[in-house]
């Protein structure tokens, strides 16, 4: 059973925002309890102790979240000008970064990630994503199009088209990044015009909730953004199958992101999808091995391997595999683990119990299918969810551990001969959400990011995302781009208007 924990020492408008007696959820501009009375407790993972009491949204209160949108769309929202959206969103982000302290901590506290990611990754790229979204709406416009129409012959039309918002968007996001998923889908549906629904992950309903507020305070009128955390049978369900909502961004596991799309069906709405991943990431032996040894223990171990992009398996050329793969069981045992508010903690726990459980399996599984543990592979002293940063060497693509996503810091390191075999066995995952090459041949790496079958390349580089370069997967890693003017398509819907000059 959880104990509440002593409040930490933290930024004092975050002590203030930790000390509520109950989170309540945001719908219509007001804080209220959920219609059920229901809460339920969000933990900080470092610790295993109560963090928040939180009230649980279900049906009625997405019921509820929904009207607020609908209304709020009809009114105030849609009457404001592009320019206006724009100021209220670049103000979202100036009051963001002035808080970046304070929500970095909660981050961690909440989600167990080291304060170190939460500062220098997830904040700023929450607040660029509401500085670039936030220059989107004056820029969004239709186009005249010259039409021909062939049973009306030398008749002259003027048609045009116009970028609409598509409605009432619910967002479904998951724990991994809490903050900066919900920045990610907040950011483009409000510069399209669009009202929300947004229900948080029930491990990580925190800054969601602190957001919503600050985005009033921003200037985003009542019920346009509307913040209901509960679990994913009950609100989640409610959201995918709502019949007044016009559309639903998706980021979590395949196999619920499957759910989400067929409750979808009912009222066909349109859905985006960032589901798992298996990504691939390629050390050819003419790489530079320092920075390709460092860019494979970032692409696996950050976020303690939380990361729907991980580069979970690791394909070595042979000439350099017995090298790279020593220095990375050597870099592992340098890993300092402990509190993730400590700025020198390079990883943190793992979110839940449940999710280290889950990671546990999987090396269980590695151990017992051949691999060979070269570091880490067990829970890590503390009473949080730790788990010891885990590389298997002489993996085979049929072990389990080079099949399936395990979402924590465990990866699975295979030699390869030629670039054919790899690109092959890189791309032989029901997954394609990104991959990664490292080699100083020009016509290689092209030749590669050519042949991978994923989302993103990063070609001697992992992990770099920003606000203006599209993000999604292929295959079974979902549809749809969120981040850049992609993610513009998914949140417009374009009208065609006929004007008859004859
Ligand atoms: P999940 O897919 O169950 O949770 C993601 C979100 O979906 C949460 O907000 C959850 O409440 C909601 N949800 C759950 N069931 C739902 C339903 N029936 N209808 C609507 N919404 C629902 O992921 P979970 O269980 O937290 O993690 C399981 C595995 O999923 C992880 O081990 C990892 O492999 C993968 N995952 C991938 C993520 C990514 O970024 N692509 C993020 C989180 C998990
Ligand atoms: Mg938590």
């Amino acid at each position: 059973m959880a104990t509440t924990a002593a409040l930490p020492d933290v930024h004092p408008l975050l002590k203030d925002f930790l000390g509520r007696r109950v989170h309540t959820l945001l719908i219509d501009g007001r804080p209220v309890e959920a219609a059920s009375g229901k809460t339920f407790a969000t933990l900080n993972p470092a610790t295993g102790e109560t963090l928040g009491v939180v009230c649980e949204a279900d049906g009625a209160d997405v019921d509820r979240a929904v009207a607020a949108a609908r209304a709020a769309l009809e009114g105030p929202w849609s009457k404001m000008s592009p320019a206006e959206r724009e100021k209220v969103l670049h103000k979202a982000a100036d009051l963001l970064e002035a808080r970046a302290e304070a929500f970095a901590q909660l981050e961690t506290l909440d989600n167990g990630k080291p304060i170190r990611e939460a500062k220098n990754g997830d904040l700023p790229l929450a607040i660029g994503l509401l500085r670039y979204f936030g220059g989107w709406p004056t820029k969004i416009h239709g186009e005249t199009t010259p039409v021909s129409v062939p049973y009306f012959p030398g008749a002259k039309f003027l048609h045009y088209t116009v970028r609409e918002p598509v409605g009432v968007v619910g967002a479904i996001i998951p724990w991994n990044f809490p903050l900066l998923m919900a920045v990610e889908r907040l950011a483009p549906a409000l510069a399209c015009g669009n009202a929300v629904v947004l229900k948080p992950a029930e491990q990580t309903p925190l800054s969601a909730l602190w957001l919503g507020e600050l985005l009033l305070e921003a200037g985003v009128p009542a019920g346009v953004v509307n913040v209901v955390p509960g679990y994913g049978p009950t609100a989640g369900a409610a959201i995918a199958r709502h019949g007044q909502i016009d559309k639903v961004t998706f980021t979590g596991s395949t196999e619920v992101g499957r759910e989400v799309v067929k409750a979808s069906a009912g009222n066909m709405k349109r859905i985006s999808m960032e589901l798992g991943g298996k990504s691939p990431n390629i050390v050819f032996a003419d790489a530079d091995l320092e920075a390709a040894a460092k860019g494979i223990f970032m692409g696996i171990f950050y976020n303690q391997g939380q990361c729907c992009s991980a580069g979970s398996r690791v394909f070595i050329e042979r000439p350099a595999y017995d090298k790279m793969v020593s220095a990375l069981a050597e870099r592992a045992k340098t890993v300092k683990q402990g509190n993730p508010l400590d700025p020198k903690t390079h990883m943190g726990p793992l979110v839940s119990a449940e999710q280290r459980d889950r990671v546990l399996a999987y090396i269980e599984s590695g151990k017992k299918e051949g691999a060979q543990l070269l570091s880490g592979g067990a829970a890590a002293a503390g009473p949080g969810y730790f788990i010891q940063p885990t590389v298997f060497g002489g993996v085979k693509d049929e072990m389990k551990i080079s099949r399936e996503e395990i979402f924590g810091p465990v990866v699975a390191v295979m030699p390869f001969d030629t670039i054919d075999e790899v690109m092959a066995r890189a791309n032989s995952s029901d997954y394609g959400l990104v991959a990664a090459v490292w080699t100083k041949d020009v016509k290689k790496a092209h030749q590669a990011a050519a042949k991978l079958k994923a989302g993103t390349v990063w070609i001697n580089c992992y992990h770099f995302v920003d606000a203006a370069a599209p993000w999604g997967g292929v295959k079974q890693s979902g549809y749809g781009r969120e981040k850049g003017q992609y993610a513009l398509e998914n949140y417009t819907s374009l009208k065609s208007v006929w004007v008859d000059l004859n």
